[in-house]
């Protein structure tokens, strides 16, 4: 089927739709919903058989909707309406919410329901609930749709609120009279909840110190207290606020943009506020040992089940600033002087790494200068795990990955992903030529030309083709708590297995061969040479990509890496 993506960006879900569809063999094309002629002209090009919208956040022209059957992914249960609806689903403290598939007509989220999903509503973030709960019933949903499109017997149900399944209703726009967090009087869960349903857009406004901000992320604190609203403790550039019951976690700030200002971007917490409004609070750590004990804010946690040790990291957007990089090496460094035999590296849930921090870098005073020292950050983290050889290391990605973040895991021993996560094994969108050793594991694992193959035409990659192009060794289904027991389950049997000592001194060998034929030093040299390139050269497009990313500028036309 000819199948084209109408979608406001090309986000993690559109891509997600996209890597399943090709995988099923279709032919997808993407189109991004940057005005109703350009997508006339691409409708008329691509001749479709079917209209999918993933993530769409405007209006199919009716002309092309009365011509083409046009599906719209809408993430709410059947009966929802309106364009906030992950957000109120977890500031209602839902239970259950859905993903529904619905045709579009005259009237926004009205049409006929071609799938609608369930989905268990998890405590966490809306960016995170989207990019897997959301995501996973997305998915079901919209396969399940395109086979009713090509079986001419079906006939989509007309949208009947009488009916005792329809149980959504038409919400309004979550605006911020909806999320504004009294600090006298809201308990910690009722800040959680509202701190949650705005992350990771719009945030939560609010002040701080006298100036306004939008609050991004929000995390539960077991033992810090203090008077309510105040900013009681600093911890890796995240504060803790008190409430009327305990205390939460900030990691994120964006200041409000004053009229006629420049634009502004979410930061480090203690970045956006400045040392000087901080003096005086105090900066509690928390080792990665402590962490899983406690229930607390923390980006790193360690802990050991059996022989297996793991290294939990989970930094927002999964970017990782030089900081980051540093703190996660000095973690994995203490890691590997325990005496387990195998070690797993990855968050729980959601992103395994996006790579350099470009929020962090646009910040800086020399955005060059903090691009290099985060890269170098990151090379000596990925140096690290690729010269580890009394362990067996086990990169497990239970969600997207891209960029470095990629090349990260690739430093590991294996792969392990969820069927679910998206790889994005390429820097060029960024204007990089990108480092963290890729050229050494990725062609090593895919061989020469499928490595300029992905490199060069930029498209993300679904678990199942990375697995088949031998990018990654193992993939399993499930969501994410079942990912994780398949982890734990095959790692305590490689930990177990007899072939374990042999393997690892095939693997001591296997690094000295390496080294006598290329030192690693010689794959960083020649990386970072290109990378300086990027970073200090004339005419290279990466500080404006980067600018464009941070402030989420959208392209004048879609991008023809996206054109089927
Ligand atoms: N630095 C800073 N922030 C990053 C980031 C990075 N490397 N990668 C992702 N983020 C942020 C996004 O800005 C977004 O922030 P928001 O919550 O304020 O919207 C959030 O993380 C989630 O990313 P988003 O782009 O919405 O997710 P997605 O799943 O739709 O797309 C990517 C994922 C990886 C394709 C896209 O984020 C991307 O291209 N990231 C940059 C990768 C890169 O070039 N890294 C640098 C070279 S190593």
């Amino acid at each position: 089927m000819r199948i084209l993506l109408v979608a406001s960006a090309f986000n993690s879900l559109t891509q997600r739709v996209h890597t399943e569809l090709r995988g099923l063999g279709h032919r997808v094309g993407v189109e991004l919903a940057l005005g109703d002629d350009l997508l006339r002209a691409r409708v008329a090009q691509f001749g479709p058989d079917l209209i999918l919208a993933p993530m769409l956040t405007t209006a199919i022209p009716d002309d092309i909707w009365s011509t083409y059957t046009v599906l719209i992914v809408h993430p709410g249960p059947k009966g929802d309406r309106g364009p906030s609806s992950l957000d109120w689903a977890i500031h209602e403290d839902a239970a259950e919410w859905g993903v529904t598939v619905l045709q579009a007509v005259d009237e926004m989220d009205a049409g006929p329901i071609w799938a609608s999903e369930p989905f268990p509503v998890a405590s966490c973030g809306k960016s995170e609930l989207y990019r897997n709960e959301v995501a996973d019933a997305a998915v079901r949903a919209v396969l399940l749709a395109v086979a009713r499109f090509a079986d001419p017997e079906f006939v989509p149900e007309p949208l009947d609120y009488r009916r005792p399944d329809v149980y959504g209703r038409l919400r309004p726009y979550h605006a911020q009279e909806y999320r504004r967090i009294d600090w006298s009087a809201d308990d910690t869960a009722t800040v959680l909840r509202k701190l949650r349903s705005a992350d990771s857009q719009p945030g939560v406004l609010d002040e701080l110190f006298g100036q306004q901000f939008f609050l991004h992320g929000g995390h539960y604190e077991d033992r810090l207290r203090g008077h309510p609203g105040t900013v009681i403790a600093t911890r890796d550039r995240a504060i803790c606020r008190a409430t009327v019951d305990g205390a939460v976690w900030l990691p994120q700030l964006r200041p409000r943009r004053t009229p006629g200002g420049p634009a502004t971007f979410k930061q480090p917490a203690t970045d956006a506020l400045g040392p000087d409004l901080l003096a005086g609070v105090p900066d509690i750590p928390v080792t990665p040992f402590e962490a899983v004990t406690r229930d607390t804010w923390s980006e790193l946690r360690y802990y050991e089940e059996g022989e297996v040790g793991y290294l939990e990291f989970a930094f927002a957007g999964g970017a990782m600033s030089t900081d980051q990089c540093r703190r996660l090496l000095a973690a994995y460094q203490q890691a590997c002087r325990r005496p387990v035999d195998v070690l797993v590296l990855g968050p729980a849930r959601d992103f395994f790494s996006n790579g350099i921090h470009l929020n962090v870098i646009e910040a800086a005073d020399d955005p060059a200068e903090e691009s290099w020292r985060n890269i170098n950050a990151m090379d000596d983290l990925v140096e690290a795990i690729l010269t580890t050889t009394d362990k067996v290391v086990i990169a497990a990605l239970a969600g997207n990955a891209a960029a470095g973040g990629v090349m990260l895991a690739l430093a590991a021993d294996e792969v392990w992903v969820r069927e679910s996560a998206v790889l994005n094994p390429h820097y060029r969108l960024m204007g990089l030529h990108g480092s963290e050793y890729w050229t050494y594991t990725l062609p090593r694992r895919v061989g020469i030309d499928q490595a300029d193959r992905l490199t060069r035409e930029t498209l993300p990659v679904g678990a199942r083709r990375a697995a088949e192009l031998g990018l990654v060794d193992r993939v399993t289904g499930g969501d994410a708590a079942e990912f994780r027991a398949w982890v734990r389950q095959e790692a305590e049997s490689l930990a177990a297995a007899p072939e374990l000592t042999d393997r690892l001194v095939t693997k001591k060998q296997r690094r000295a061969a390496d080294e006598a034929a290329k030192p690693l030093s010689a794959y960083r040299d020649y990386e970072l040479a290109q990378m300086r390139q990027n970073f200090y050269g004339e005419n290279e497009p990466y500080h404006q990509l980067r600018r464009n990313f941070v402030h989420k500028v959208r392209p004048q036309v879609t991008p023809t890496h996206l054109l089927a």
